[in-house]
C-alpha cells in the first residue's frame, strides 16, 4: 500500500495549494522562483478547478494544467493533484438541479459558492467519475504527480429526496426490516411506529423534538454517504497509479465525519488547522488535532494540509499569526508527527471570498514579514527533514475519542445544552498538555494495552464491545480515567438500565446513579481541591474509594470523584489546575511520566525520533535548565550545561552531541526554568 514516505522521499514536505488558474500565465514564473526562495517542495493542485478543467459538460480544457505540471516538474516542485470535485461548475446545478442539496427545510443549496453537490446524487457521482477517470488517466505518468488529494473537506449534508431513497437503502442494510428499525429507534414512543420503508425520510424540519435515534443514524449515514464518494475517486485513481498514496484533507475535530472509519480508507491521513491566533490556547488545540491525526494514521506520519499563514477571514474578528507564532505553530506540527507543512494557500487572491485570507506570499509580497518568516520555516524543514522523515512519536497515555458518542450527545432533547462534546475533550487534552504528557487520541473499540493510562473525557454512547474493551483494559493492569456522562446508552441511544452501564459501575465502584446535575453555564460547584463546572451527578459510592467530594449545592458531602483501583469517575469538570493534578495523579499510579518534569506554563516538550523539541508558546522569552550536551539542529548551536533560552515562540530541536540523529532520544533536560510564558 502506498504511503506518505512515498511522496515525501525522506523529507518534510512544505507548501501549499496553489491555485494559478486565478492569474495570469505571466505570474506563474514569478510562483516558481519565490516557491525556490520559500523552499516549497509540493503543492496541491486543482482543488477548485472544475469549472476551469470542463467548461461545460464533457468538454475538457487540460492545456493549462499540462503546462503546469511541466513548470512545476521543471523546478523540482512535487504535485499534490487533487480531483475538482467539491465545487461543481454552475452548468451542473443549473442543467441537473437534482445535483443541488436541499437543508432540512427543504431549501435548494444554490451554486454560488462551492461544495454544492448531494453525494447521493447519481447524475453528481457519474461526472465526479467521469472527470476524475480522465484527470488521473492523463497525469498518470507524470513525472510532476506525487499524491492525489481527493475532493475538499467532505461537509456537505442533504436531505433532498434522493439522500431518502439513498438513506432508506442504508437503513434497509443496517437493520434488515422495518421492525427492527422501529425496534432500534424507539418509535413506540409518540406514535412513530413505520410502516413500510417508503415513509422513512431524512430528518427534516419537524414540530417538536425529533427521534434522537433518527438523527444519529442519519449522521452515521451522510458521514458513509460521503465516504461513497471519496471511495470512488479513490478506487479511479488507484487504479491508474497503484503505487501513488491517496489522501483527503479533514476538518480538525469536525463533527460531520467519522474520521476513524475514513481514515482506514486513506493512504495518507491530512487535516487542515487553523488555531485562532487570539486565542492564547491555540497551541494546544494545535497539539491536540496533531495528536488526533497522527492517531488516526496509525502513530506514523501525517500530513498538515492547509493552515494559515497570518489571517483566516471566516472568523468575526481575523487577527493575523504575530511573529514567529507560525513557525511555532508548524513546527510544532512536525514534532507532533506530521511530514508536511503546507497551507492554504501559496499566493493570496485579489479577488473571490477568500481575498482577506492569508497566503504564504501575500498581498505584502516577498518582501512582507510573513513571506520572510515562510522563506525561514522551509530552510528549516529541509535540515529537519532528514532527521525526523518517517519517525513516530511515543505516546504512553491516551485519549477516547469517538464520532458516534459524540453525534450521540447532540441531541434535542437532553439535559443539558451547555455541554458541548469538543470543549470537553478539549479542556482534558489541554490537563494532559499542560502536565507534559505526549498523547494520543483511540477508538473505545481499540486495543489499549499499549497505554498506560487511557482517559475517556465522554462517551455518552458505548456498544457492548467498547465497554467490555475498557473494563478489560483495565483488569489487565491499564489505568482508566472517565469523565461524566458516559456510558450512558447503547448503540443505538438507549439509556442503559441504571442510567449507567452496569459493568462500568461495577468498575469504577458506583452504588446507585440517582441523578444527573447539570449546571448552567456560569454556575460552578465547590469540590475538595477544585471547582467543577458544566455537570455534576448525584452517586453514591459503592465499593470506590471517594477522591473528592462536593462541598457545596445540592450535592454536598457527595462524592465528586470516585475510585476504585485503577478505574477513576469525575463526575464534574473540575477547573484546568484541578484537572490537570488530577490526572497527574492518575499518571504518576500509572507509571505515565512526562516528557519532562517542571517545565515553564507554555513551554511543551515532545520527542520525536532521536529529537527532543522543546517549545515555547509563552509571549515571554523563557530560560529552560538544561542538563548534558545537546545540539540545536536548527540553529547549530551547542547547548551544554547551562541554560536553554527560548524566545518568545521559540522552539529548540535538540540531539544529544555525539549522536548521529537517528539514535535514541536525548535523555535528560533537567527540571526547572524561570521566566514566565
Ligand atoms: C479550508 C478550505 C480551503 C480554504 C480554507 C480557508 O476549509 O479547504 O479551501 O477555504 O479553509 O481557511
Amino acid at each position: 500500500m502506498p504511503a506518505l514516505g512515498d511522496a515525501t522521499r525522506g523529507r518534510v514536505l512544505f507548501g501549499g495549494d496553489y491555485n494559478p488558474e486565478q492569474w495570469p500565465e505571466e505570474t506563474w514564473a514569478d510562483d516558481m522562483r519565490l516557491m525556490k526562495d520559500a523552499g516549497v517542495t509540493s503543492v496541491t493542485v486543482g482543488v477548485f478547478s472544475w469549472a476551469r478543467i470542463e467548461p461545460r459538460p464533457g468538454v475538457r480544457d487540460f492545456g493549462w494544467l499540462d503546462r503546469l505540471m511541466d513548470l512545476l516538474h521543471a523546478h523540482g516542485v512535487g504535485v499534490v493533484l487533487a480531483t475538482p470535485t467539491a465545487s461543481p461548475p454552475p452548468w451542473m446545478g443549473a442543467r441537473h438541479p437534482e445535483t443541488l442539496p436541499r437543508d432540512e427545510d427543504g431549501r435548494t443549496v444554490w451554486w454560488g459558492s462551492r461544495q454544492q453537490f448531494c453525494a447521493s446524487s447519481p447524475t453528481y457521482r457519474a461526472y465526479a467519475a467521469a472527470i476524475t477517470e480522465d484527470l488521473a488517466a492523463r497525469y498518470a505518468d507524470h513525472p510532476a504527480l506525487t499524491m492525489w488529494h481527493i475532493n475538499n473537506e467532505y461537509c456537505t449534508h442533504c436531505w433532498c429526496d434522493e439522500t431518502a431513497r439513498h438513506f432508506r437503502r442504508w437503513l434497509t442494510a443496517r437493520y434488515g426490516t422495518v421492525d427492527a428499525l422501529n425496534e432500534a429507534w424507539g418509535t413506540a414512543f409518540w406514535s412513530q411506529r413505520y410502516d413500510t420503508w417508503d415513509e422513512v425520510i431524512p430528518p427534516r424540519r419537524a414540530q417538536y423534538i425529533r427521534n434522537p435515534a433518527h438523527l444519529l443514524d442519519f449522521r452515521r449515514f451522510t458521514s458513509d454517504a460521503l465516504l461513497e464518494c471519496f471511495r470512488a475517486e479513490r478506487d479511479i485513481v488507484a487504479r491508474h497509479t497503484p503505487r501513488t498514496p491517496v489522501t483527503t484533507n479533514f476538518m480538525p475535530l469536525w463533527s460531520g465525519q467519522d474520521a476513524w472509519a475514513w481514515a482506514a480508507e486513506e493512504d495518507v491521513v491530512s487535516v487542515d488547522v487553523y488555531p485562532d491566533p487570539k486565542d492564547p490556547l491555540g497551541g494546544q488545540y494545535n497539539a491536540l488535532i496533531a495528536d488526533m491525526t497522527r492517531s488516526q494514521a496509525g502513530g506514523g506520519p501525517w500530513m498538515l494540509m492547509e493552515q494559515a499563514a497570518g489571517a483566516v477571514n471566516w472568523r468575526a474578528v481575523n487577527r493575523p499569526k504575530p511573529a514567529g507564532l507560525n513557525r511555532l505553530l508548524s513546527l510544532q506540527a512536525v514534532a507532533r508527527g506530521a511530514d508536511a507543512v503546507c497551507y492554504f494557500q501559496w499566493r493570496q487572491s485579489r479577488q473571490g471570498a477568500e481575498k482577506f485570507h492569508s497566503a504564504m506570499l501575500p498581498h505584502a509580497g516577498e518582501q512582507g514579514r510573513t513571506f520572510r518568516e515562510v522563506r525561514r520555516i522551509g530552510a528549516e524543514l529541509a535540515a529537519l527533514g532528514p532527521e525526523v522523515a518517517g519517525t513516530r512519536v511515543a505516546a504512553d497515555v491516551a485519549v477516547l475519542h469517538d464520532w458516534h458518542a459524540w453525534w450521540g450527545t447532540e441531541q434535542e432533547g437532553r439535559p443539558s445544552r451547555e455541554v458541548a462534546y469538543p470543549e470537553v475533550v478539549r479542556a482534558w487534552h489541554r490537563a494532559l498538555w499542560e502536565g507534559g504528557h505526549t498523547t494520543a487520541f483511540a477508538h473505545p473499540e481499540h486495543d489499549l494495552s499499549g497505554y498506560r493510562m487511557v482517559v475517556a473525557p465522554q462517551l455518552y454512547l458505548l456498544s457492548d464491545a467498547a465497554v467490555e474493551n475498557l473494563v478489560a483494559y483495565t483488569e489487565g493492569g491499564g489505568t482508566l480515567v472517565c469523565g461524566f456522562w458516559t456510558g450512558v446508552a447503547d448503540e443505538d441511544d438507549r439509556i442503559r438500565p441504571g442510567g449507567m452501564d452496569e459493568r462500568l459501575r461495577a468498575l469504577f465502584g458506583i452504588g446507585t446513579l440517582h441523578e444527573w446535575w447539570p449546571l448552567a453555564r456560569g454556575e460552578t460547584v465547590t469540590c475538595d481541591g477544585f471547582t467543577g463546572s458544566l455537570w455534576s451527578e448525584e452517586l453514591q459510592a459503592g465499593d470506590a474509594e471517594v477522591v473528592a467530594a462536593y462541598r457545596d449545592g445540592e450535592l454536598a458531602g457527595l462524592p465528586a470523584v470516585l475510585r476504585r483501583g485503577r478505574a477513576w469517575y469525575v463526575s464534574t469538570l473540575p477547573d484546568p489546575d484541578g484537572l490537570r493534578d488530577l490526572l497527574g495523579r492518575a499518571a504518576a499510579g500509572a507509571g505515565a511520566r512526562p516528557v519532562l518534569g517542571g517545565l515553564p506554563p507554555g513551554v511543551e516538550a515532545v520527542r520525536r525520533g532521536g529529537l527532543l523539541f522543546v517549545l515555547n508558546h509563552g509571549r515571554e522569552p523563557v530560560e529552560v535548565a538544561v542538563r548534558g550536551a545537546y545540539r540545536d539542529v536548527l540553529t547549530g548551536a551547542t547547548v551544554a550545561g547551562g541554560a536553554l533560552a527560548l524566545e518568545r515562540y521559540g522552539v529548540a530541536a535538540l540531539r544529544e552531541a555525539g549522536r548521529d540523529g537517528s539514535g535514541t532520544a536525548p535523555g535528560y533536560v533537567g527540571r526547572g526554568g524561570s521566566g514566565t510564558a
